[in-house]
């Protein structure tokens, strides 16, 4: 029997360096799309897909996610006391949300080597990864999609979305063959390669692993075995290369549009658009953009 997935993994120990001066100080999880820090996007998918314990694999000065996930007792006295009932709930809303642990990964030495660093809390159970940098906004939230073809064929899953020529070097790239599924043969792929950055010469296709894993637990003997790679750091994408020689792994192009929150381009997309979405502020936005007359 297929097990259930029931812990995701927050890798969060970057230095966010493509968002200096903000990072500085702040961890680039805790960057605000609209009024919601990144890392909170991608807590509530997970949350919305059934996934019920977070692991945050944090580094030195990012104890501002830590606070944000907790109860914040003053702040919650001082909105009682003012009688901000909306506030409040929104607030408590944050640390009642789900169960939070939290892991160091003391050197930033590569995403494979943050997921190892979950190994002891993950323990021997499949599980999820996020990269709160990916911002999915999607009717069925993109982990669910995984999760629905995990539960189907009890294998690793990878989110794909395919990308532009120009742009495929930033991304880990699949070689992939289409498989039926669900009486459908146009977003099921069972993966034949992976290469992390390739040079767009030599890209396998323009299929890219977008921020999204369901992964079980023989990734972590695979991480351990698998050298450095791209940038001099331990690769995801190179421990499911090694994993792929003993077990079959799919990638499953979601459906839902992806905003890469990790680059300042995207970071805007992401915030003009969601902001246009939301009920209590996107018809006075839209007026604003339309009047910018650009
Ligand atoms: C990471 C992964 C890469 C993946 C990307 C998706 O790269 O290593 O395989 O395609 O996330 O966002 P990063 O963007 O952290 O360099």
């Amino acid at each position: 029997m297929t097990r259930k997935v029931r812990k995701a993994v927050f890798p969060a120990a970057g230095l966010g360096t493509r968002f200096l001066p903000a990072t500085k100080a702040m961890p680039k999880e805790m960057l605000p799309l609209v009024d919601k820090p990144l890392i909170q996007y991608g807590v509530e998918e997970a949350k919305h897909s059934g996934v019920q314990n977070i692991i945050i694999v944090t580094g030195r000065g990012k104890s501002a996610i830590e606070d944000h996930f907790d109860v914040s007792f003053e702040l919650e006295h001082l909105l009682e006391t003012r009688h901000k009932k909306d506030l409040l709930a929104t607030v408590r809303a944050v640390s009642d949300m789900i169960d939070v642990a939290y892991i160091r990964q003391k050197e930033a030495l590569g995403l494979g080597h943050a997921v190892l660093r979950a190994h002891e809390l993950v323990g021997e159970e499949p599980f999820a990864v996020i990269l709160s940098d990916d911002i999915i906004d999607a009717e069925t939230p993109c982990l669910r999609q995984l999760l629905d073809v995990y539960e189907f064929y009890s294998a690793p899953v990878l989110a794909l979305m395919e990308v532009p020529h120009e742009n495929i070097s930033a991304y880990g790239v699949v070689d992939a063959e289409p498989v039926a599924h669900n009486g459908g043969r146009d977003r099921l792929y069972r993966i034949r390669n992976l290469v992390e950055k390739p040079k767009a010469a030599d890209a396998p296709s323009n299929l890219a692993i977008i921020g999204r894993y369901v992964l079980t637990p023989e990734i972590f003997t695979s991480l351990e075995t698998i050298q450095p790679g791209s940038g001099g750091e331990i690769q995801l994408t190179d421990g499911l290369k090694h994993m792929l020689r003993s077990r079959p792994i799919y990638g499953y192009k979601f459906e839902g549009k992806r905003y890469d929150a990790g680059d300042k381009q995207g970071f805007l997309q992401a915030t003009v658009e969601l902001a246009l979405k939301r009920h209590d502020l996107g018809e006075d936005f839209r007026r604003y953009l339309k009047d910018l007359k650009l």
